[in-house]
């Protein structure tokens, strides 16, 4: 293979399928993955990847007389029109009974975890490889957020954490289907029923995710999404609660609509305490268009995450996550378990600069946030040092110690940015490219 090899040469040989290509581990692999001469961009090389990739989010000129037709309407907010097609109709996508949208996710969580009986003084256990909000909408309710540790093969709340964070004070468990990958969701279940728990999904980034056969966000008491602008299902800012329960689902939707009774308890006026996390009908008739497009890109990340799966594998050090059997994500991002010792000791933030300087756009996923200052600010706030023991908040605080699982995951993951999967086969090829190169001239990348 030449010295300077260009991703176009490297792609006409792919394509012709000719001695370029060798067999590892009985997989096809082009022979310029294990090139010493093809030196990484960060060495002085050609980068693997000069091209643009999809950008985000996308729309379609289609949307627009529905949009405008809210607009002419005058009616921007408020249940029903739009906002009630959506509802049906994401409920239906999902296969779940009912659907309440709300203004975000996190609203979305604030609300599920008030309806399932989360209040003051309670604790919640958690997963920590999240975004803020899955614990920060815990702290709303002036419950406490108790971290399960994370399973470093899965990414995703680690069952077998669980059992020992219960205490007389535990209301629910929220596992999250980070990047839209399905959390064990039958163990997690079982702990809740022998322990009298609600669970909430936190399906934020898993649209359409699978988790033996049936949708994420359908798999427990409620589940929460978001369609927040970088999502898969955009409208700048949304989110939705989904769910089986008619009662359950009632009492959301009054919460969401600053308590006005519903359905079940229709008749009864302003029946219990709420707030307003509605969704306007401009975001509704956004979100109502992308059913089609969210389904068949779901399909093309899907396609993608196997082919750079297979590719990752013939490279020592960086592993896909470990999915639950029969269950499918949906890849929001796309995460990397990756090991230094298998990288001359490269370490994390170098591999992600070296693959940055490749084209390949990628970061370092979610940091130890516990340590970020939000949970010291409310343990030692005024509302929560009444509403715990001091013993408790120091055992709490204690505790984040006790998160291995969690800091190696937070230490060693690497994610590629969330519209890769999307763009065509030579595009995904030129990740494994890159990723080779770097593997292959780890030493004098280290050095
Ligand atoms: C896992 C997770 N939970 C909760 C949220 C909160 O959603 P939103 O930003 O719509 O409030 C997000 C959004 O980024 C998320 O990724």
């Amino acid at each position: 293979m030449r010295p300077d090899l260009t991703r176009r040469s490297f792609v006409r040989a792919v394509a012709a399928g000719s001695a370029a290509l060798t067999w590892l581990g009985g997989r096809r692999l082009p022979a310029a993955l294990a090139s010493k001469a093809n030196k990484p961009a960060r060495l002085g090389g050609t980068p693997a990847y000069t091209g643009s990739w999809p950008k985000w989010p996308h729309w379609s000129r289609s949307w627009e007389p529905r949009i405008l037709d809210v607009l002419r309407s005058g009616r921007w907010s408020g249940g029903g029109g739009q906002t009630a097609d959506f509802e049906a109709g994401y409920a239906d996508l999902l296969g779940a009974k009912r659907c309440v949208a709300t203004a975000s996710g996190t609203t979305a969580l604030v609300t599920a975890l008030h309806v399932m009986g989360v209040d003051a003084g309670d604790e919640v256990i958690v997963s920590p490889f999240t975004f803020i909000a899955t614990y920060s909408a815990v702290l709303n309710h002036k419950a406490l957020p108790v971290f399960a540790d994370t399973d470093p093969a899965t990414l995703t709340m680690d069952p077998a954490s669980i059992e020992s964070r219960i205490t007389d004070r535990t209301r629910a468990i929220v596992p999250v289907h980070i990047y839209g990958m399905p959390c064990d969701m039958n163990a997690i279940n079982t702990i809740a029923k022998k322990h009298n728990l609600a669970v909430v999904e936190d399906a934020c980034q898993a649209w359409l995710a699978e988790y033996q056969g049936r949708k994420c966000g359908t798999l427990a008491d409620l589940g929460c999404f978001s369609f927040q602008n970088s999502k898969h299902l955009p409208s700048g800012e949304g989110g939705a609660i989904t769910g089986n329960s008619d009662e359950l689902l009632d009492r959301c939707h009054a919460y969401h609509n600053c308590g006005r009774a519903f359905g079940t308890f229709q008749g009864k006026g302003c029946f219990s305490h709420g707030t307003n996390c509605r969704m306007t009908q401009y975001q509704a008739a956004m979100l109502l268009q992308q059913f089609d497009a969210l389904r068949e890109e779901t399909g093309r990340r899907r396609e993608s995450a196997d082919h750079l799966a297979a590719g990752l594998k013939q490279i020592p050090g960086v592993l896909p996550a470990r999915l639950p059997e029969n269950s499918r994500a949906v890849w929001h991002l796309f995460p990397i378990r990756y090991d230094a010792a298998q990288f001359n000791g490269l370490t994390r933030d170098d591999f992600i600069r070296a693959l940055r300087a490749e084209g390949v756009p990628c970061g370092g996923g979610y940091d130890e946030q516990y340590y970020d200052g939000v949970l010291d600010e409310a343990i030692t706030s005024r509302g929560f040092q009444r509403l715990f023991p001091a013993e408790r908040l120091k055992t709490y605080r204690d505790g984040f110690q006790e998160l291995k699982g969690n800091k190696q995951v937070c230490e060693t993951t690497v994610v590629l940015s969330n519209t890769l999967l999307l763009a065509d086969r030579s595009a995904i090829d030129c990740i494994i490219e890159a990723i080779a190169k770097i593997h292959a001239h780890s030493a004098a990348l280290a050095s």
